[in-house]
C-alpha cells in the first residue's frame, strides 16, 4: 500500500503540496502553497492539519515563500525570513510542532552564510530534514507501540492522528498499521470527533484505504461501549505534551480519558518528541485554541443552532497526566511519573 503524503514538495520544488483535508472523504484534491498567506490560510482553515503536519507544512511553505526574496541583500533576506517564520508560527496556537518547526527554520536563517542562495539551500535542507525526521519518528512510534496492541485488540481512537496528520504513517495510528502489517487482527473504533469530524471523515478514510476495518461511532457512544466491554484500549495523538505529561489533544479526548479510567481501560498517547513542550511545566501553560461559531452552528450547509444561542468552540482539551496510562514516543513507551527533559524534549531514561 502506498503511504499517504499529507505534505510534500511539488516535483519542481517551488511549492509545498498538501492534500486539502477539508474536502475528504468526498474529493481527493491537492493544493500547492507558495506564499506565507497561503500557508497560514491552509493551516488556519485545517486544509492541512494535525500537529506534525502543520509544523512540516509551515517549514516547507516558508522555503517556497522565500524564493521570491532571493534577490534581497543577505540582511534583508534574514529579516524577511524571521518575520515570515513568526507569522506562520502564529497561525494556530495549540500544537507546539508549529512553533517548534518555525524556530528551527528561524535559527537556520540566522546561520552564517555568504549568499542568499546558500541560505535558501540550507533552509530547504532543514525543511526536508523536518519532514524526513517526522517520517522516521512515526515508524519508531509504530514499532514501540506494537507491544500495546495485542492480536484481536478493539481500539478506540479520537480525531485523526494518522498519515494525514504527519509526514509518515501517523502517531496513534502507527502502532495499528504496524500490528496489521504483522498479521494481527485489529478492530478500530473511530470517534466521529465533532465538530469537524476528523474521525469520521479522515481516520475512516485513511484506514479503509489501507484495508483496515474501522467502525465510526458518535462521540457520545464511546463511554457506553466501554461499559459494554467493546473497547480494550484507547490510543490517541497529542498537540502538545507538558513536561509533567499533561496532554493537549482534540476536544473530547479528556472525556474519553475519564470514561476509560472509570472502566479500567488503558489510554495511550502517541506523539513524537516534537510534540513535547518542556517549557510548559503542566497543562495550565498550554493555550487552547477557540474556533469560530460556524463550525458548530452549521452542518451540511444548514443552520443547526438558532441565531439567538451562543456557541463555545474550544478545539482542544487537556487530559491530566494522571489519566494517561503511557506515552509512546520515538524513544520508547514512558509511564508516570513523566518528567520530560528541558533540553531535547526527550524523556529521561527509565
Ligand atoms: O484540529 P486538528 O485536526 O489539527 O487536531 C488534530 C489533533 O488533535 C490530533 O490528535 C493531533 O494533532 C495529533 S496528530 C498526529
Amino acid at each position: 500500500m502506498d503511504v499517504i503524503q499529507a505534505v510534500q514538495w511539488t516535483p519542481a520544488g517551488d511549492a509545498v503540496r498538501i492534500i486539502d483535508q477539508r474536502q475528504l472523504p468526498g474529493a481527493y484534491v491537492e493544493r500547492d502553497l507558495r506564499t506565507v498567506e497561503e500557508v497560514c490560510e491552509a493551516i488556519r482553515t485545517l486544509s492541512v492539519r494535525g500537529a506534525p503536519a502543520i509544523g512540516i507544512c509551515g517549514a516547507m511553505g516558508l522555503v517556497a515563500a522565500l524564493e521570491v526574496d532571493a534577490d534581497l541583500s543577505l540582511e534583508a533576506f534574514r529579516a524577511c525570513a524571521a518575520a515570515a517564520a513568526r507569522r506562520i508560527a502564529a497561525a494556530r496556537p495549540t500544537a507546539v510542532n508549529l512553533p517548534w518547526a518555525m524556530e528551527r527554520m528561524a535559527r537556520t536563517a540566522g546561520l552564517p552564510a555568504t549568499s542568499v542562495h546558500e541560505l535558501l539551500t540550507r533552509l530547504r535542507a532543514e525543511a526536508s530534514a523536518i519532514l524526513a525526521e517526522d517520517r522516521a519518528m512515526c515508524d519508531a512510534i509504530g514499532a514501540h507501540g506494537l507491544a500495546l496492541v495485542p492480536d484481536g485488540a478493539r481500539v478506540l481512537t479520537h480525531c485523526n492522528a494518522g498519515a494525514l496528520a504527519t509526514g509518515g504513517i501517523g502517531t496513534a495510528l502507527a502502532p495499528l498499521y504496524c500490528a496489521v502489517a504483522r498479521g494481527r487482527r485489529v478492530q478500530v473504533l473511530a470517534d466521529e470527533t465533532r465538530p469537524l469530524l476528523q474521525g469520521a471523515r479522515l481516520t475512516a478514510w485513511e484506514l479503509t484505504r489501507a484495508g483496515i476495518e474501522v467502525t465510526v461511532i458518535a462521540d457520545g457512544a464511546a463511554a457506553s461501549l466501554m461499559r459494554a466491554g467493546a473497547i480494550d484500549l484507547c490510543l490517541v495523538g497529542a498537540d502538545r505534551i507538558a513536561a509533567n505529561g499533561d496532554v493537549a489533544n482534540k476536544i473530547g479526548t479528556y472525556a474519553v480519558a475519564i470514561a476509560a479510567r472509570h472502566h479500567g481501560i488503558p489510554l495511550y498517547v502517541a506523539a513524537p518528541s516534537s510534540t513535547i513542550d518542556p517549557c510548559a511545566a503542566d497543562g495550565s501553560a498550554i493555550v487552547i485554541e477557540e474556533r469560530g461559531r460556524e463550525e458548530l452552528a452549521m452542518a451540511n450547509g444548514r443552520v443547526v443552532v438558532p441565531a439567538g444561542a451562543l456557541v463555545r468552540n474550544p478545539a482542544f482539551d487537556l487530559t491530566p497526566a494522571s489519566l494517561v496510562t503511557a506515552i509512546v514516543t520515538e524513544a520508547g513507551v514512558w509511564r508516570a511519573p513523566y518528567r520530560f527533559g528541558a533540553s531535547s524534549g526527550a524523556p529521561p531514561p527509565g
